[in-house]
C-alpha cells in the first residue's frame, strides 16, 4: 500500500513526520494513511531511545483534508465490523503517539478539518501557521458525521462539555488560526513557515517529557464532569445551541454528538473513544450522512468546479453598474466591492444611492469590531463603492447587474437608459425574482449578452446565485456572469428560463401550500412547527412575512396576466383577504401572519382561525410536513422535465442554499430517491396525498422509469 507519511530523524533526534499521500491533491484519513500512521508508530517506538521529539506537518498545501469520503458514502451496514476496526486502528495509533513519551507537536501549515485536526488534537502542543484562506474546525456535523478519530473525545477533555459542543463540534465552525487561537484549539499561531518548523524545534527544547492534560494523574475536566449520566439530564445545559441547530427538527448527527460527549465525559478516555466510533459507525452506515455529504461535498464541488460553465475564454468584469440601491442592490454593490472589483450604484436620487453605501459600512463596521477586517481593509472596500443619480457616472462599466422594482416596463427603461453608456460589450444582468428572462432580454439590442444573475437575501449572507439562461443569452455572457458569481463567493446554479425559474417558483408552491392549511383550518401554529421539524430553517409564515404578502399577491397577479396554468387555490383567498382587509401585509409593515414590535417576531395573529374555512382543522402531522415538502419536490420534478432544470445536483444545491429545503435530505431530487421505497414509494405517497389534498400532488406519470434513466449526479456517488 502506498506510503503517505514520510519519515525523517534529523541529527538533534527530531522525527519530522511529513503527510504527504502521493496519489491524491489533499491527504485523506483513508486506508493508505491508516496503514502508514501503524508503520511511523512501529517505528517510533523502536527507535524511541534516538528520538528527542516529533514534529507533524505536511506537503500539501493543506494540513490535512479529513476523512475518506467517497469510502464514507458506501458504507453500507456489511461493512460496519470492517470500519470499526479501521477506525479503531487510526485511534489507537494517535493514543500511541500521544504516549510515547516524547514531545510531539503539530505544525499545522494550513487548514487542517476533520480528521486533520483530529491528528492535531492528539499532539502535545499545535502551532498553526496563519495562512489567508487557513481553517481549523470539526465540521462533520454539516456532513451528518461526528468526529470520530478522538475528535469528539479530545475537545471535551480540552475545553469542557458546554465549550466543546458550543465552540466546535455542534456549529461545526471552519475558524481561522486567529479564531482557533481564541477558542483554544491551538497554542500558537506563527506568520511564517520558517517559524512554525522554530517554534516546534522550541517547543521540544522545552518541554522533553509533556503529557497530555487528561493523562497526568491531577487532570479535571474543564467545567467538571457531569454528576448524572442520564443525556436528558445534560439537555437544560445547552438549550440555546441545541435549538439554533436542530432547529427543532430531530436531526442524527447533532444528537449523536451531544450523546458521544455527555457519554464519553464519565468514562475514561479509552472507552470514550469507543463510544465515539459506536455512535459514528451508526452515522456512517444511515441514509442522512450519505444524503448530506452528496450534497454538502460532491454536488457543491460540481457546481462550484463549473460543471455548467461553457468552456470560452471570457474577459473578467471589471467595474460593475449596479442599478437600484434597495435592500438587494446596496447587498450586490457590497458583495462586488469586497471581492475587489469597482461599482458605481445608480438610484433615482443621490439620497437613495448613498443608502448601498450606509449599507456597506455597516457592515464593515461589524466585521472590524468582529477583527475580521482592518480599518484599512474596510476603507479600500468603501473606497470602490461608487453612488450616483446620474446615467452618466455608469460610463464604461463593463458590466451592469439591474435591482430596481419588480416591474418589467420599469426594467426595459432603465436597460433603455444606461446601455449606451456602458462598455460596447458590457454583460447586462437582471437580479429579477421572477420575470422571465426572454421576455427582458427582448428589450435590448443585445440579447445574447443579457442573462438573469438572481441573487438571494441578505446577499452577503446567501450563498446561492441562480444564473438564468434565456433563449438567447449567449455561451460568453454565462461564461462571464458565472466567473463573477464565484469571484464574488457564489456558488452559481445554472437554469433555464421559465417563470420564477426554479429556486422562486418551487419555494412559492411550499408557501401556498402552507398558508393553504391555515386557510383550510390548520392552527397556524401547527403549520410552522411541522415545517421546523421536517427541517425546513424557518417557518413558511415567517418566509411570507418576510418576503412580503404584497409581493407574493404581486407575482401571483403576474402569473395569472401572463395566463400560464394556474389554479386557483384558498393560500389566495387567505393572502389577500391578509392584505386588503385586514392590512396585514407582512414584516415591513409590523403585521403580517405574525406581530411584530420593535422589528423582532412576536405572536402569530389570533384572528387567523376566524379566516378558515375549517377552523381547527386536524390534518395527521406527517401529511402537513409532506404536503410541504412533496408540494416543492413534485414541482422541482417537473421544472426537470420541463428544462428549467439542467441537472439533479443544481435542484439539490438550489433547493438547500437558496430556498431552505431541509439540509438532512441532501437536496430536494435526492428526497425523491431516497423516499422510504425510493421514487416508486414516492410516486405512491404522493397519490395518497393527491387522494386527499388534491390534483396538485398527483405524481408525473412514468417518474419512475425516468428516474431511473437519468442516473444520479455526480456519477457514481449520489
Ligand atoms: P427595493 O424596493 O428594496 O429596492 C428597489 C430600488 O430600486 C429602490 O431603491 C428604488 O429607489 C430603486 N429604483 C427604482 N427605480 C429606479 C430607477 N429608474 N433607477 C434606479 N433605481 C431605481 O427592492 P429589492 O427587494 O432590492 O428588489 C429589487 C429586485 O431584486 C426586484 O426585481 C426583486 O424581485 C429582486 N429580488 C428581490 C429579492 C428579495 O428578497 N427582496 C431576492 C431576489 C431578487
Amino acid at each position: 500500500m502506498t506510503t503517505t507519511i514520510r519519515y525523517d530523524r534529523g541529527a538533534d533526534g527530531i522525527v519530522t513526520l511529513t503527510l504527504d499521500d502521493p496519489d491524491q491533491s489533499a491527504n485523506t484519513m483513508n486506508r493508505a494513511y491508516a496503514a502508514s500512521m501503524s508503520a511511523v508508530l512501529d517505528r517510533l517506538e523502536a527507535e524511541r531511545d534516538d528520538v528527542t521529539g516529533v514534529i507533524v506537518t505536511s506537503a500539501k498545501s493543506t494540513f490535512f483534508a479529513g476523512g475518506d469520503l467517497p469510502e464514507m458514502i458506501r458504507a453500507t451496514r456489511e461493512d460496519a465490523p470492517a470500519l470499526a476496526e479501521l477506525l479503531g486502528t487510526i485511534k489507537r495509533d494517535l493514543r500511541r503517539l500521544e504516549t510515547l513519551g516524547r514531545p510531539v507537536v503539530a505544525a499545522v501549515n494550513g487548514s487542517a478539518l476533520g480528521g486533520g485536526l483530529e491528528i492535531a488534537l492528539a499532539c502535545h502542543h499545535r502551532i498553526a501557521l496563519g495562512a489567508p484562506g487557513s481553517r481549523l474546525g470539526l465540521p462533520e456535523v454539516t456532513l451528518g458525521l461526528l468526529p470520530g478519530a478522538g475528535g469528539v473525545t479530545r475537545t471535551v477533555r480540552m475545553l469542557g462539555l458546554a465549550g466543546a459542543l458550543t465552540t466546535v463540534l455542534l456549529t461545526g465552525r471552519r475558524m481561522r488560526p486567529t479564531d482557533a487561537l481564541a477558542a483554544g484549539i491551538v497554542d500558537e499561531v506563527v506568520a511564517t513557515p520558517t517559524e512554525l518548523l522554530d517554534r516546534a524545534r522550541a517547543w521540544i527544547a522545552a518541554n522533553p517529557r509533556p503529557r497530555q492534560p487528561w493523562d497526568r494523574p491531577d487532570y479535571r475536566m474543564p467545567g467538571g464532569i457531569p454528576a448524572s449520566r442520564s443525556l436528558a439530564a445534560q439537555l437544560p445545559a445547552f438549550p440555546a445551541t441545541l435549538r439554533k441547530q436542530l432547529k427543532g427538527a430531530r436531526l442524527p448527527a447533532p444528537e449523536a454528538i451531544l450523546a458521544t460527549a455527555v457519554e464519553g465525559a464519565q468514562v475514561d478516555l479509552e472507552t470514550a473513544l469507543t463510544v465515539e466510533t459506536r455512535h459514528l459507525i451508526g452515522l456512517l452506515t444511515g441514509q442522512v450522512a450519505k444524503n448530506m455529504i452528496g450534497a454538502f461535498f460532491f454536488d457543491l464541488k460540481a457546481v462550484n468546479g463549473g460543471a455548467a460553465r461553457p468552456s470560452v475564454d471570457v474577459p473578467p468584469v471589471r467595474r460593475v453598474a449596479v442599478l437600484g440601491a434597495g435592500m438587494m442592490g446596496a447587498g450586490i454593490a457590497y458583495v462586488c466591492a469586497s471581492a475587489g472589483i469597482d461599482v458605481v450604484v445608480r438610484d433615482v436620487t443621490a439620497e437613495a444611492a448613498g443608502r448601498a453605501r450606509e449599507h456597506a459600512e455597516r457592515l464593515l463596521a461589524r466585521k472590524v469590531r468582529k477583527g475580521r477586517a482592518t480599518e484599512a481593509d474596510a476603507r479600500a472596500v468603501l473606497d470602490r463603492i461608487t453612488t450616483t443619480d446620474q446615467v452618466d457616472a455608469l460610463a464604461g462599466c463593463d458590466a451592469v447587474i439591474e435591482a430596481v422594482f419588480e416591474d418589467p416596463a420599469l426594467k426595459k427603461a432603465v436597460f433603455a437608459e444606461v446601455l449606451p453608456v456602458l462598455a460596447p460589450d458590457a454583460l447586462i444582468a437582471s437580479n429579477t425574482s421572477t420575470l422571465p428572462i426572454t421576455g427582458l432580454a427582448a428589450g435590448v439590442d443585445r440579447p445574447a449578452d443579457f442573462i438573469g444573475m438572481h441573487f438571494f437575501s441578505p446577499v452577503d449572507r446567501m450563498p446561492l446565485l441562480e444564473i438564468v439562461v434565456g433563449e438567447q443569452t449567449g455561451d460568453a455572457a454565462l461564461a462571464r456572469a458565472f466567473d463573477l458569481g464565484r469571484r464574488i463567493g457564489k456558488t452559481p446554479i445554472v437554469v433555464n428560463d421559465g417563470r420564477g425559474f426554479f429556486t422562486s417558483r418551487v419555494i412559492g408552491r411550499f408557501i401556498d401550500e402552507a398558508v393553504g392549511m391555515v386557510a383550510e383550518g390548520v392552527p397556524a401554529a401547527s403549520v410552522e412547527q411541522a415545517a421546523l421539524q421536517a427541517g425546513y430553517p424557518t417557518g413558511p409564515l415567517a418566509l411570507a412575512d418576510e418576503v412580503s404578502l404584497t409581493l407574493i399577491q404581486r407575482i401571483r397577479r403576474q402569473f395569472e396576466a401572463a395566463s400560464e396554468e394556474f389554479l386557483p387555490l384558498p393560500a389566495h383567498r387567505l393572502v389577500d383577504e391578509l392584505v386588503d382587509a385586514y392590512e396585514r401585509p407582512g414584516r415591513a409593515a409590523g403585521r403580517g401572519f405574525y406581530s411584530y414590535d420593535d422589528g423582532t417576531r412576536g405572536r402569530l395573529w389570533s384572528g387567523l382561525a376566524d379566516l378558515a374555512t375549517d377552523a381547527g382543522r386536524a390534518v395527521p402531522f406527517t401529511d402537513l410536513q409532506e404536503r410541504m415538502l412533496f408540494a416543492e419536490a413534485l414541482d422541482a420534478l417537473r421544472c426537470l422535465d420541463e428544462g428549467v432544470l439542467r441537472t439533479e445536483t443544481d435542484a439539490n444545491i438550489g433547493s438547500i442554499f437558496g430556498i431552505g429545503f431541509p439540509a438532512w435530505t441532501g437536496g430536494v431530487i435526492r428526497y425523491v430517491r431516497q423516499y422510504a421505497g425510493g421514487p416508486a414509494g414516492f410516486a405512491a405517497r404522493a397519490a395518497e396525498l393527491a387522494d386527499r389534498y388534491g390534483d396538485r400532488f398527483t405524481p408525473p406519470a412514468d417518474l419512475v422509469d425516468r428516474l431511473a434513466a437519468r442516473p444520479a449526479e455526480p456519477a457514481g456517488v449520489a
